[in-house]
């Protein structure tokens, strides 16, 4: 949901077999969308924009669509004992099912990506109700995850044809001030992510950004391999982690464990002010990973001199890091949801357009500290 505006960005955008405008949702399949929606609303600070169901003639499924800014998620539960849905939400609990991409042609994107090898999902076809026409399509990534490409120039609804507006009854706070998707994680199998990596290179064109090894991603306890791939406006980035071999068990093994799949692992939100959007996550109940006190004791000798007071930022538990274009500050959920798989990252961006790769011992030992609570470590 980014716009393009720099002459660079058109150019660039010309010779890419997938020009990508940004995200244009996120779809979770739930066991109960109803409640998970008010959670979103209530402790993230979404509006409920839109919904389909049973009220607007759709049988099998209730979806409700929330926003903030340019974030918007779908929350889609089964109405029925067999479906897509109930299956996948028996299998992997609440997760991600679709990663929307949007494009100015979405007939064209599904024949660019299925030709170099991508598998369809469904092929595209078009909607419309008085508000105009869409066209959608769809392909399988890693798992059971589905990009499903979103045209909707000729379309001025409140979400996708089908969809009546809404508007939240949850009482809201101060504004949360989450902006937009910078990006997100999937968590691939053994051995499995240099394959997915190819697969966004040669299939979605994207190039490769950042390369960990296991070697910058260990703790005493556990590893694990990421790397990073971007589209060609860097609107759209996609880490893929895959476990390795350490003392006990990786925390991507952990979620492969309970999700049963290659999945989405997290999402990371940017906002422009992470003190006022943590403090008022915190505030209505959001529940953070934490780190040590003795981080803030070397953070500045490692990332130089940063414009917030460092005493605000321990009393909020947040982490710094520091690349050659600038900082990053950050802080990542505990899991959304009962099984150990989902969970998001705040983040906001001063310069740095990186990952928060200083911060990976820490926030790991921090994860392990919650596996091991679980049993899991
Ligand atoms: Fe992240």
């Amino acid at each position: 949901m980014q716009t393009m505006t720099s002459p660079e960005v058109q150019a660039q955008a010309a010779q890419d077999f997938l020009p990508l405008n940004g995200t244009d949702y996120l779809e979770f399949y739930c066991g109960n969308a109803k409640q998970s929606a008010y959670f979103y609303q209530a402790a993230f600070g979404f509006e409920l924009v839109a919904y389909a169901g049973p009220e607007t003639g759709v049988r099998d499924r209730a979806s409700y669509v929330l926003q903030q800014n340019k974030i918007r998620f779908v929350l889609t539960t089964s109405l029925v004992p067999d479906s897509d849905i109930t299956r996948h939400v028996a299998e992997h609990g609440d997760g991600v099912k679709v990663m929307a991409l949007w494009v100015d042609d979405a007939r064209k994107s599904f024949e660019e990506t299925t030709k170099r090898g991508a598998i369809p999902a469904f092929e595209p076809y078009t909607i419309s109700d008085e508000h105009g026409e869409v066209t959608l399509a769809g392909i399988y990534t890693y798992g059971e995850t589905i990009h499903t490409f979103v045209e909707r120039s000729h379309y001025t609804g409140p979400f996708l044809p089908g969809f009546v507006a809404r508007t939240s009854t949850v009482p809201q706070g101060a504004p949360v001030g989450l902006e937009v998707v910078d990006h997100c994680v999937g968590n691939v199998g053994w051995g499995e992510m240099n394959r997915w990596i190819k697969f966004y290179e040669d299939v979605m064109g994207f190039k490769l950004l950042i390369t960990f090894d296991d070697d910058d991603i260990s703790t005493e306890y556990s590893a694990l391999m990421s790397k990073v791939v971007s589209n060609g406006n860097g609107f759209v980035k996609f880490p893929i982690n895959e476990p390795a071999e350490g003392k006990k068990k990786s925390q991507i093994e952990e979620y492969l464990d309970f999700y049963h799949s290659p999945g989405v692992q997290h999402m990371a939100l940017i906002t422009h002010d992470i003190r006022q959007t943590v403090t008022e996550l915190r505030r209505r109940g959001v529940e953070f990973l934490s780190v040590p006190g003795a981080y803030y004791d070397d953070v500045l000798d490692r990332v130089g001199a940063i414009d917030e007071d460092l005493e605000s930022l321990k009393a909020l538990n947040l982490l710094v890091d520091r690349d050659e274009e600038g900082y990053l500050l950050q802080i990542f959920t505990k899991p959304v949801e009962d099984r150990p798989t989902v969970f998001f990252e705040i983040i906001q961006r001063k310069g740095a357009k990186s990952f928060g790769k200083g911060n990976y011992k820490a926030l790991f030992e921090s994860i392990e500290r919650e596996q091991a609570l679980r049993g899991n470590l």
